[in-house]
């Protein structure tokens, strides 16, 4: 039976009710039998039966008075330890899943976060233990994410790092002056530090709500434009041409130009980096796009790359994530990209779609609310 906290309550309640009501009646109908029982041996005497009626009935009544003085405290002693016995069991029972969990609550504050209280009722313990439980999960989940963040952190920083301190302790040791080919090769992995540090700056800022976007009306087209122009210097290096096709002409969105610029950006130049010589880039414009009720533009980025395992779909837009990773941090990648591209969509209150074919190529499609 699912009954609430509320309802067994009220049913125990009543049932001690109903308890205490019958004990009364029966202990007060044995009683009386003991009553009158007792009068007939102790008091129908040769005397009594010789009394008139009036007579009779003044003894029965003084007889009956005299003993029920007794029975009123008996009775109430009685009924008192069956209703303290009652509520006793009653409190037990309504108070156990709280006193579980009170327990995995102390263990969460002391810093055990492998906690899991089983859920056995339906009623509202039941839920209060359920969202516990999810509580505790998430937080799990957050202090592991929190561990990975650092480690993926200290080791990014440390391979410029150390190229940094080597080429430097070379210098100081041979006591020659620096190169200006080692100073270059300094300069860019300075840089590299910069950037990173940038971007996991920017990255803190998206995550807690707390990046401020100079939303103007954009005009989304000549931008991608631009965009396009730009990067295709970077494609015909890799033996690539960028197209982009409007289905729609000229599409404005209100959005911070620099922001969307940088999605953009991410995003052709994860295309190129990830598809072969000779492959194909394209970029499709489609303006009033339906989802869930609501109209969007949609910017699809269509590459014939190297495509994507499915199992790694999921986590594509996490930090540091990289399908092959020596290979991505051979040409420059550090998996930061994606995530910041996600980050500044949906501070636009849009959202990401991918689709992906193993060495056939990836499709990326940003929606932007209009
Ligand atoms: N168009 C694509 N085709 C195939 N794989 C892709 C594509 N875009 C992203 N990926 C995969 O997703 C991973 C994460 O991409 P992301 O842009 O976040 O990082 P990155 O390009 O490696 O580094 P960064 O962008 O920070 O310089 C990449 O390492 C790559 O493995
Ligand atoms: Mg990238």
């Amino acid at each position: 039976m699912n009954l609430t906290v509320r309802k067994k309550i009220f049913l125990y309640m009543g049932l001690l009710v109903v308890i205490i009501g019958i004990s009364h009646s029966v202990t007060n109908q044995i009683y009386m039998n003991y009553v009158f029982d007792q009068f007939r041996k102790e008091e129908i005497s040769a005397g009594y039966l010789n009394a008139t009626p009036s007579e009779q009935i003044e003894v029965l009544k003084k007889y009956v008075t005299d003993r029920m003085k007794w029975i009123g405290p008996g009775k109430g002693v009685f009924i008192l330890v069956i209703g303290l016995f009652f509520s006793l069991w009653i409190s037990g029972v309504l108070s156990l899943p709280l006193r579980k969990l009170m327990a995995a609550i102390e263990r969460v504050a002391n810093g055990d976060l492998d906690v899991n209280v089983p859920v056995q009722t339906k009623d509202e313990y039941g839920k209060v233990i359920e969202t516990f439980n999810d509580m505790t999960l998430r937080l799990r989940e957050a202090e592991d994410a929190r561990r990975r963040l650092i480690a993926d952190v200290a080791h990014e920083l440390r391979t410029p790092l150390s190229i940094i301190q080597l080429k430097l302790e070379n210098a100081h040791q041979t006591g020659q002056n620096v190169p200006p080919e080692t100073l270059l090769r300094l300069y860019d992995e300075v840089i590299r530090l910069s950037l990173l540090v940038e971007d996991l700056h920017v990255l803190s800022l998206a995550e807690a709500g707390r990046l401020n976007l100079d939303r103007k009306p954009l005009n989304l087209t000549k931008r991608l434009e631009q965009i396009v122009d730009d990067v295709n210097m970077e494609a015909e290096e890799n033996g690539l041409i960028v197209h982009l096709y409007s289905k729609a002409g000229d599409v404005t969105v209100t959005a911070d130009a620099r922001r969307i610029t940088q999605v953009f950006i991410n995003l052709l130049t994860n295309a190129i980096r990830y598809t072969p010589k000779g492959g194909n880039i394209s970029v499709v414009i489609e303006n009033e796009v339906m989802d869930r009720d609501r109209l969007y533009v949609s910017v699809s980025i269509i590459d014939s790359g190297i495509g994507i395992p499915e199992e790694e779909l999921p986590h594509l837009f996490d930090r540091f994530y990289r399908v092959e990773k020596a290979r991505s941090r051979h040409s420059g990648g550090t998996g930061l990209g994606l995530s910041i591209t996600h980050q500044f969509v949906r501070a636009h209150h849009g959202f990401i779609h991918v689709k992906s074919q193993l060495h056939k190529g990836t499709t990326f499609t940003v929606y932007l609310p209009i």
